[in-house]
């Protein structure tokens, strides 16, 4: 699409007030590239829910890669994949180029199946390889480590869990029954029911605690993970900060722990785009919906009831 045969508005989902969860569907005028900055105009193909993503605004009003003030109206979902329509002249991307999260090119995968990738890697990447301490290395990184995933299932467990396998871990998780072959097929080799599991009790066994925590759910989960994490190991969630669920029976055990908000990283992004064409990991797709019934796709996506990411397609 040249920029001389491009619409003069475009739908959009909108987020009128970042304190409230209310989004709507409307049509505003086509956004324009603000001359001398690095913003890209973008033909998107395909963009996906991060579940929780509406109550970020108000709870990490602060935080990175959302930084907004009270007042202003957002854009939300922030996984998005796309053709480039007009780029800054020192981009490294031209018009034409397809990208997803104007991070890097997007490989060969199908649109909706790329919008399910960068926020989700990047974070269970941050996880393992930033805040985790194993090293991002095929097969050696995190050898003769053991890692514990809450709901490996779900869109960052199991990028959590694919990309520990990957570096050479030994993956244990939680996941529903009806998920547990599906998570195993990604490499866990043990699988704890969350609804009927004893994790304490489990925790207990010879040889089960895990030198690394990685918990994607909080709550119980995060309560529960914190016995089965070793005394000097690390426990790092990305839903809360993991001293909120530290059970007062374990108050002296001593353990790394720490919540972060995932911080775009085009590197990061390009490993895992080429560790995807490789054909190493399944991007996870839950389902794919028309813009329209943004409703109910943010009701499935919120459910917790997913397998993967679900995603809007937009056939523009
Ligand atoms: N800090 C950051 O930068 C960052 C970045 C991205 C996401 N997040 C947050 O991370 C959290 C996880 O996101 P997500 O997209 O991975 O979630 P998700 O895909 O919506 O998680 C759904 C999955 O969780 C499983 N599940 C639900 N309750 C569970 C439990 N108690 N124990 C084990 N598994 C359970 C479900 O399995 P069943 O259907 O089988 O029950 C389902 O497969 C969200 O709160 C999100 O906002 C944070």
């Amino acid at each position: 699409m040249t920029t001389s045969n491009l619409p003069t508005t475009i739908r959009t989902l909108i987020q009128p007030d970042p304190k409230s969860e209310h989004i709507i569907l409307t049509t505003i005028p086509l956004p324009i590239q603000a001359p001398n900055t690095t913003e890209h105009l973008l033909r998107v193909h395909a963009v996906a829910i991060t579940n929780n993503e509406l109550t970020w605004p108000a709870n990490f009003p602060a935080s990175r890669p959302i930084p907004y003030s009270d007042t202003q109206a957002l854009v939300p979902l922030y996984d998005v994949a796309g053709t480039i329509v007009t780029a800054p002249e020192d981009s490294p991307f031209k018009a034409g180029d397809e990208v997803w999260a104007l991070g890097v090119e997007a490989g060969e995968m199908k649109w909706a199946e790329a919008a399910t990738v960068p926020m989700s890697a990047q974070t269970a990447w941050q996880a393992l390889f930033v805040h985790g301490g194993l090293k991002a290395e095929a097969g050696v990184g995190g050898k003769g480590k053991r890692v514990f995933v809450t709901a490996a299932s779900g869109a960052v467990g199991s990028w959590v869990v694919q990309l520990a396998v990957w570096s050479g871990a030994e993956v244990v998780g939680t996941a529903s029954a009806a998920n547990a072959e599906f998570v195993k097929s990604l490499g866990v080799t043990e699988v704890l029911d969350y609804r009927s599991a004893d994790v304490k009790a489990w925790a207990e066994e010879e040889g089960v605690k895990a030198d690394l925590v990685i918990d994607c759910i909080g709550g119980k989960s995060l309560e529960e993970a914190w016995w089965v994490v070793k005394e000097g190991g690390t426990l790092i969630s990305v839903f809360q900060p993991p001293v909120q669920k530290k059970p007062e029976r374990l108050e002296g055990k001593k353990v790394r722990n720490e919540f972060f908000v995932m911080e775009p990283d085009g590197e990061q992004l390009g490993e895992v785009t080429r560790l995807v064409d490789e054909g190493r990991f399944v991007p996870v797709l839950d389902s794919v919906w028309p813009l329209e019934k943004f409703e109910e796709a943010f009701a499935k996506a919120e459910s917790g009831k997913t397998r993967g990411k679900v995603v809007f397609e937009l056939y523009v």
